[in-house]
Parts: structure tokens; C-alpha cells; sequence
């Protein structure tokens, strides 16, 4: 399973800090964003160049660094983080989490945390047995920190008792495991998703199209992924990339997304109609570039197929969200568009203004549907950044959809 967690990742000091490489390695083949944190003492057992390298992040280490408080300053990075992973953690670093010190980057992190932490305690049998430490461990854990580990066997003073690091694998097995029950509405539902604009060819060279840029289909693309569904995107031509994680297919024509979406809607638990599809193309094609010989030019346009009303009307059909973007008596045209083309939902939002809207990173949504069998519930989602407001979309999406199923999330 993946998802794109933000998991701050704190190492200190002791010679299973070695294992971290592989940590970093394979939260970041899960999908997720990984700031890593170290102690002084962990840079003598493993290279911040290394940690860096396999996250792709700058190293932090220092509290009072006006370098990376300038970036992001210690609070603003525990709020950014959904986890909080410190592996290993030394019997030093444990007993300072117990006490509440925060005299360096890693403990006042730990201190500021909002989010689950986890830990993974590394150190010889005999200190790991003390009584002091198992009162921290104890105390911890009534504090609410998940304990990972530790393992028993050989250790790398030559002695033998628990006191070894978890695996590396088990130690994301169990983040993954745990935290993508908190987080995902979808888990374990498809999601279809059309976004982007459509061309219809005139001649070998020029085509219609419009100017969306397919901005607001891939944020929830993304934010369904990360709500635990698997997503596959009909795209239109857009400069946008998508994780790996998501089925993207390519179109380029209005009929070309018709059948790509017809033909797999009906295996999709829900479908998102978020492109903006050519309501007319060019009766025919012209074989040759059309030459600038006439004043004038006729162009003969037929109307194309509705995909969101055909999916619609889907004998086994999802559940069924459109858009609508216009320019002027929002409500009224996507309140008759829901009931026309027998929608489950309808985001509508206000095109040609100087805010939000086509080919801009900021939108704001007025979101109906469908409750019971004549009512219509409305929600308004304010301007913000489209990523943002696609997970708001998303988790209305999921509680409209199945309100048993996000009750617990
Ligand atoms: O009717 P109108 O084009 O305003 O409706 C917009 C909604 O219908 C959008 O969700 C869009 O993706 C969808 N649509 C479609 N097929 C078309 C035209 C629009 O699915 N041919």
C-alpha cells in the first residue's frame, strides 16, 4: 500500500543508525515525502550526504540554524509532518523524549509534535533491561508514542538479548499499516478521472481546444490516491505529470475520452467527470492544411457525445460527479445539469473572472447533489489552491458516497 504521508524522520545516535539508509529507501518507494532529521551524535555513525541523497531533502540537525529556520521553522515542520518516525532511538535520546528536554533539533520536534510519533528503541540488553529505561518506555507509551521493536538477538557489541533495531521493513510495514487506517476515505474503492482539455482536429496542423489546464482533475487524482483508492486518469493533453501509482491514460479527441471512459465506467466505484470536453468538432478533417485562399471560412461543427450523461445512464453505472463551469447563474445551470444528466453530484464553479477557474492554481467549488428522492443538498468550498480543494472534494465525495464507510475516518 502507498500513500503520500508526510513522515518527518529522526535518527540519533547509535550504531543501528547504519539501518536508516534502507528506512528513508523505502518510505520514499511508498509514496512519501521524508524530511530527515539527525542528532550530532547519529552523523558519527552515518553521513547526513547519505540520508539526503535518498531523501532528496537537505539534512536538518541544528535548532538555532538560521538557514533552515528561515525554510521552515521547527514548529511549521512538525505541523507539516503526518508522522513522526525516530529509528533508532538510543537509550540517551528516550530518556530526554521521558523528561521533556529540548536542547537539540530532534527533541523540541518531538516536544512540538501534534501527530503520531513512533519509536524504535536500539540498544544494548543490559540498558534496555534497567529499570530507568523501561520506566521512560512505560511513561512513553502512556504519552501516547508508538513502540516498534526492539528485536531480540545478536547485537553488535557481540552480546545476545533484545535490544536490536526492527527491520527496516518492518518498521514501514507497521507505519504503513497504521496509519493508512487513520487516513484514507476511499480505501478500497476505484475512482475514474477525466481531466484536461480535449482537440478536435480542423486539418494535419491546427485543432479547437480550450484553456484548461487539467490542474484541478490531477489534484484529485492525487487526492483520491491518497484517500486510498486506486485511480485510474483519462487525460487530455496537459503538461501535468501524475505519481506512478495512478493508470494514466492519454487522449486527445472528445470522442477518443467518450470511449475511453465508456469502457471502463462501469468497473469503477466512482467516476469524476473533470474535463473540459469539446461540446462541438469538425464535422470532417481536412486531409491537407486548409490554404488561406477565401475572406471568409465556414466551419460545420456537430455536436459531440455527452460522456458524464452516458455514464450517467449506465445500466451498472458509478456514482456519478460532473462540473460545471460558467460564467454567469452558477447554481441554477448545475442544478438543472444534475437533474438532466441524472448526476450524483455536480461541483460547479465561475470561469472568465479574474480569480480561480481555468488554467489558474486557485478555484473555489459550490458543490450540489442529490439526497433522498427530490431534495438537493448544497456545500460550498471557498477559494483556496486546487490542491487543497480537491481533498475537500474528495472527502465530500466519500461521505456523500458512503457515509458509513468515512464515519470512523
Ligand atoms: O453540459 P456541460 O458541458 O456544461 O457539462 C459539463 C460537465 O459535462 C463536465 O463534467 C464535463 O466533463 C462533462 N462533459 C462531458 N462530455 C461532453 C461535454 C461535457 O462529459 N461532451
Amino acid at each position: 500500500m502507498t500513500a503520500n504521508l508526510n513522515i518527518l524522520y529522526g535518527v540519533s545516535g547509535g550504531i543501528a543508525a547504519y539501518k536508516s539508509a534502507e528506512v528513508v529507501r523505502l518510505l520514499r518507494k511508498r509514496g512519501a515525502q521524508v524530511r530527515v532529521v539527525m542528532t550530532e551524535a547519529a552523523m558519527q555513525f552515518i553521513t547526513p550526504l547519505t540520508l539526503q541523497a535518498l531523501s532528496g531533502q537537505p539534512v536538518l540537525s541544528q535548532l538555532l540554524d538560521a538557514d533552515s529556520e528561515h525554510a521552515m521553522d521547527h514548529i511549521r515542520l512538525a505541523r507539516w509532518a503526518d508522522v513522526i518516525l525516530i529509528a533508532p532511538a538510543t537509550a540517551d535520546f528516550i530518556a530526554k523524549c521521558r523528561h521533556g528536554l529540548a536542547d537539540d533539533l530532534l527533541s523540541t520536534l518531538y516536544l512540538a509534535a501534534t501527530c503520531p510519533v513512533y519509536i524504535a528503541p536500539a540498544m544494548n540488553q543490559a540498558m534496555w533491561s534497567k529499570p530507568v529505561v523501561q520506566d521512560s518506555i512505560q511513561t512513553l507509551r502512556a504519552h501516547g508514542v508508538q513502540m516498534i521493536g526492539p528485536e531480540a538477538g545478536e547485537q553488535a557489541c557481540g552480546e545476545v538479548g533484545l535490544g536490536r533495531m526492527s527491520e527496516p521493513s518492518a518498521l514501514v510495514d507497521q507505519i504503513y499499516a497504521e496509519c493508512i487506517d487513520q487516513l484514507p476515505c476511499l480505501q478500497g474503492l476505484s475512482v475514474l478521472i477525466s481531466a484536461g482539455p480535449t482537440r478536435e482536429p480542423l486539418d494535419p496542423v491546427r485543432y479547437l481546444s480550450n484553456r484548461s489546464s487539467g490542474k484541478m482533475g490531477y489534484a484529485l487524482a492525487k487526492a483520491a490516491l491518497a484517500a486510498g483508492a486506486k485511480v485510474t486518469l483519462i487525460s487530455g493533453p496537459v503538461t501535468l505529470s501524475a505519481p506512478v501509482e495512478i493508470e494514466r491514460i492519454s487522449v486527445e479527441t472528445a470522442a477518443e475520452m467518450y470511449d475511453a471512459v465508456l469502457a471502463r465506467a462501469s468497473s469503477h466505484s466512482i467516476y469524476i467527470g473533470a474535463a473540459a470536453v469539446a461540446d462541438y468538432s469538425p464535422v470532417t478533417m481536412a486531409s491537407c492544411k486548409i490554404k488561406k485562399n477565401e475572406q471568409t471560412l465556414t466551419l460545420v461543427l456537430q455536436k459531440t457525445r455527452d460522456i458524464l450523461a452516458d455514464v450517467a445512464a449506465l445500466p451498472s453505472r458509478p456514482f456519478t460527479v460532473g462540473f460545471a463551469a460558467e460564467t454567469h447563474a452558477l447554481e441554477d445551470y448545475a442544478s438543472a445539469k444534475l437533474i438532466e444528466k441524472n448526476l450524483d453530484m455536480i461541483a460547479a464553479n465561475w470561469v472568465g473572472q479574474a480569480q480561480g477557474g481555468f488554467d489558474s492554481e486557485l478555484n473555489a467549488l459550490h458543490v450540489l447533489w442529490r439526497e433522498g428522492s427530490n431534495g438537493i443538498c448544497q456545500k460550498q468550498l471557498p477559494m483556496t489552491n486546487k490542491s487543497l480543494l480537491a481533498q475537500h472534494l474528495i472527502r465530500l465525495i466519500a461521505d456523500v458516497f458512503n457515509p458509513q464507510l468515512t464515519a470512523n475516518t
